[in-house]
């Protein structure tokens, strides 16, 4: 049911915890399954210096986080806002038809935090 990657990624997810004092926090839930993700950044010179994550959902969740911070770590924060979930399954592998929405929370997760950064600090997006 799952490819390579995800189990890979799922037994040695990349990126989990928290960072004290983060520049930006991004806390997002699923409407499909209820389940949640938080995701922390550390920004410097307009890049993601540092990025953290936590969940509370199922294993392609774990997998999708594990994968999206490793995808945009060290990308300016224009590159990082770009993520899809599409991307982030691709780059697993692929996920289930019925797990497409755990690799959303991951996609969701990076850029609500970019967007907190983004309000702290007083830049407006458009
Ligand atoms: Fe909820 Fe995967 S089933 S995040």
């Amino acid at each position: 049911m799952y490819s390579d990657q995800v189990i890979e990624h799922f037994q040695n997810p990349r990126n989990v915890g928290e960072i004290t004092d983060p520049d930006g926090v991004g806390k997002v839930g699923s409407p499909v399954c209820g389940d949640m993700m938080e995701v922390y950044i550390k920004v410097e010179d307009g890049r993601l210096a540092d990025i953290k994550y936590k969940t509370f959902g199922c294993g392609a969740a774990v997998a999708s986080g594990s994968m999206g911070t490793e995808m945009v770590k060290g990308k300016t924060l224009e590159e990082a806002m770009r993520i899809t979930d599409q991307q982030v399954a691709e780059a697993l592998g692929g996920l289930p038809e019925e797990k497409l929405h755990c690799s959303n929370l991951a996609a969701e997760g990076i850029q609500a935090a970019i967007e907190d950064y983004r309000s702290r600090n007083g830049i407006s997006t458009g």
